[in-house]
């Protein structure tokens, strides 16, 4: 396992899968500047490690994955230090969102405010049962400003959104995983196991391909129809281009296991 420290980050590679574990317990892992510089900076050095194939991240301690923003960071900022704020949480969130590899969110507390947000730029969402998720802004004078105003309606749906962040309710695991802000809800004491396991079933899957459908799901979500559909068409095409495809398909036909070198 080789492990690389930031400040409040802890970066680690087990069995093909980047480890990104917000770690500031003390404050339940509340997002500030540094921190959030951290997990992109982190997301990036594991995007670029071909012994990478998927990134896992979670929090530190067994209460919260990220309980949101730094209220501390935040409580003095004016106007325009807000909406610069804003724009860098939601620069850097698009920044874990458009990496060419999963990320895979394991959330083990509270998913919070920008914690939540944090959690829906990930592209697979897996719950502990005592996970715990809210657009809680409201409380405090404030509207989601990490990119949940949007990612939460596209997720979830509109109304439920609407909900959510109107009434800064909080929602168990459960309710989560029925309305689909969770991908799956497992035992607390089985959440890393499930997340690796997850992350290795990935990585039995061509690299490639799955690198195309992120940019076909992500980047065609901000398009029309027909041109979602012209992205689609193209970066399917590229996948005849490569390797993967070659190996995937003949070993279908061969009626083998394919063994993708990730070209
Ligand atoms: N920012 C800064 N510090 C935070 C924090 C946050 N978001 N959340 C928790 N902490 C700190 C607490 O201040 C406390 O620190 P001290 O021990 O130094 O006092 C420590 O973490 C432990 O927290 P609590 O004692 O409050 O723990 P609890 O179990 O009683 O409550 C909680 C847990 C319900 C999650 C509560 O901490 C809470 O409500 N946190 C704030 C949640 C929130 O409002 N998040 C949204 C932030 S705004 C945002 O994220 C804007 C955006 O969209 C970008």
């Amino acid at each position: 396992m080789a492990e690389t420290n930031f400040e409040n980050v802890l970066y680690e590679v087990e069995a093909g899968a980047a480890w990104i574990t917000v770690n500031r317990p003390d404050k339940l892992n509340a997002l500030n500047r540094r921190t959030v510089e951290e997990i992109v900076a982190a997301v990036r050095r594991a995007t670029d490690d071909d012994g990478v194939g998927s990134i896992v991240l979670t929090g530190s301690g067994a209460k919260a994955f990220v309980a949101g923003a730094d209220i501390g960071e935040m409580a003095e900022l004016s106007a325009e230090q807000g909406q610069e704020f804003a724009r860098f949480l939601q620069v850097s969130l698009d920044a874990i969102e458009g990496a060419r590899k999963p990320v895979i969110a394991a959330i083990n507390g509270f998913a919070l405010g920008g914690g939540c947000e944090l959690a829906m730029a990930c592209h697979v969402r897996i719950a502990s049962d005592n996970a715990k998720f809210g657009q809680p802004e409201v409380n405090l004078g404030l509207i989601p400003g990490a990119g949940g105003t949007q990612r939460l309606p596209r997720i979830v749906g509109r109304g439920r959104a609407l909900d959510l962040v109107l009434s800064g309710d909080i929602i168990d695991a459960q309710e989560a995983l029925r309305i689909g802000l969770a991908n799956r809800v497992v035992p607390a004491d089985d959440l890393r196991a499930a997340a690796a396991d997850y992350a290795k079933r990935l990585s039995g899957k061509s690299r490639v391909a799955q690198s195309r459908a992120l940019e076909a799901v992500l980047h065609g979500a901000d398009l029309s129809q027909s041109d979602a559909m012209h992205l689609e068409s193209s970066l399917f095409g590229l996948c005849f281009a490569t390797e993967d495809m070659r190996e995937g398909t003949s070993a279908f036909l061969a009626k083998r296991k394919p063994e993708f070198p990730g070209r």
